[in-house]
């Protein structure tokens, strides 16, 4: 079944976006299915750099039909500022279509967002500030507004009324001003004219393109560890990055997804708070955010750096029924004489190998390091497993070793031609 799950494995920016764009050539159909434009997705073509944050990448090519699945949170002035952006670059993009049951993001979760955010003090998330989680709220408490609402004005006028009376209040409790009802509703309405003709009811059409054999690609967002269930909640998004995150998030059955390949860096990085075991605080830690650029995509924030985690990997991997890995950025850690990766955890004292659930939990742990020797060189010019150095090839064979899981796919650099497709068999389904 060609159907392919692209999942990001640890805590984001593991370089799905470059990966989407190099299989899209193939693609049919690119999906987003969860989370909103708190996603950075970098493609880099020749001297052109693309930066998604709700537009699938996939849809650079214009054979493509790009979705945007009833999983996700859709901000309206994001979406359409990121449409004329990227159409000023590329005239001919993909077809795009966004699904009815999208909910819509409104000024008032990206202020409650903040609000929320500096109420929590210490204890904050590291939010993006996009108003993420409290649209993913209000679907939860089932008073959320959805695209198929937002495109037929009459329906519009009368849920924003409805919302905007209870968020007014709930804005006045954090000592906010209310928001207008006649400036947000006239302004966003003409937001929704520009998207009306994306709206549609897509997923009998992603039903009857998976029946018909065509090839659809699901782009994740975030990654598995922060996963709202399977992550270290509290400190994660809040919606499902995880592969059935793509089942839940289009309306495509489990028995449908073909292939799921987990993208990893060859090192960690986390941006916002939360448990990192193997986080260095160190010239180490400072050493690879130099090499790597390790800035956030969406925010600019600095991310923090570290080891790779085999521990959290190897969750991971069984997490996403994971058919195949796809390791990036091995280029980064060329220079290091030595490289270190977490194989175990001791937690008061005793070994484990198990993922803890809760944060007191994640306190308690401490990396237990295996280390390899590195190598040294500029290797983006490989374009075989046999050019890269064997100390680069021994630490990949570790990974898939201790994982359980094939190395499908290297990435040597962001360009799409620095790329090593280790396993062809497994990149559709
Ligand atoms: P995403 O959110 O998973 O799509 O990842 P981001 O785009 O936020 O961050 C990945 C960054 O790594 C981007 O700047 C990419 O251009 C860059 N990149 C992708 N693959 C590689 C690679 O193999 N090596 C290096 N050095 N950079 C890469
Ligand atoms: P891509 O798709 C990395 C993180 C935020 C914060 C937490 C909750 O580019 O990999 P939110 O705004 O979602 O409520 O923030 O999740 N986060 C990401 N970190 N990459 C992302 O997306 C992220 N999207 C959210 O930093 O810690
Ligand atoms: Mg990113």
């Amino acid at each position: 079944m060609p159907t392919l799950v692209i999942v990001g494995a640890q805590w984001g920016d593991e370089a799905k976006g470059k990966l989407v764009d190099v299989l899209s050539t193939e693609a049919d159909f690119v999906v987003r299915f969860s989370g909103g434009n708190n996603a950075g997705h970098t493609v880099i073509v020749g001297d052109d750099v693309f930066k998604f944050h709700l537009l699938p990448a996939g849809i650079l090519y214009p054979h493509v039909t790009a979705v945007l699945g009833a999983g996700m949170v859709v901000c309206p002035v994001s979406l359409l500022e990121e449409i004329d952006r990227t159409k000023a670059m590329r005239p001919g993009l993909g077809k795009l279509v966004v699904s009815s049951a999208a909910h819509v993001v409104f000024p008032y979760h990206r202020l409650l967002d903040q609000l929320e955010e500096e109420a929590r003090g210490k204890n904050k998330i590291g939010t993006t500030s996009r108003g993420i989680g409290p649209a993913y709220t209000d679907k939860v408490q089932r008073t959320g507004i959805r695209m198929g609402e937002f495109v037929d004005p009459p329906v519009f006028r009368e849920r924003l009324g409805e919302v905007l009376a209870v968020k007014n209040k709930l804005l006045a409790m954090f000592g906010h001003p209310p928001l207008d009802f006649e400036s947000l509703f006239a302004e966003y309405n003409a937001y929704a004219e520009r998207m009306a003709p994306h709206v549609a009811s897509c997923e009998g059409m992603l039903q009857d393109a998976v029946r018909n054999g065509q090839k659809v690609m699901f782009e994740g967002a975030q990654g598995t560890f922060l996963d709202l269930d399977h992550g270290t909640y509290p400190y994660v998004t809040s919606s499902h990055p995880i592969a059935g995150g793509a089942c839940l998030g289009t309306g495509i059955g489990p028995r449908d997804i073909g292939s799921v390949l987990g993208v990893c860096k060859s090192y960690a990085t986390r941006v916002g708070s939360g448990p990192f075991p193997t986080e260095l605080l160190d010239d180490t830690g400072d050493r690879i955010r130099e090499q790597g650029h390790e800035y956030g995509t969406t925010t600019g924030r600095p991310r923090r750096c570290g080891w790779m985690d085999l521990v959290a990997l190897k969750h991971s991997c069984r997490v996403n029924s994971m058919s195949g890995l796809v390791i990036t950025r091995i280029d980064v850690l060329s220079g290091f004489d030595r490289i270190r990766f977490a194989t175990k955890y001791e937690v008061q004292g005793s070994e484990s190998t198990s993922f803890p659930v809760c944060t007191h939990e994640w306190e308690q742990v401490q990396p237990v390091y295996e280390e390899m020797a590195g190598w040294g060189g500029n290797i983006s010019g490989a374009r075989t497993w046999e050019d890269l150095p064997s100390e680069a090839r021994d630490y990949v064979r570790r990974i898939e070793e201790f994982t359980e899981t094939p190395a499908a796919i290297l990435s040597i650099g962001p360009d799409r031609s620095e790329t090593i497709v280790l396993r062809p068999d497994l990149v559709w389904g």
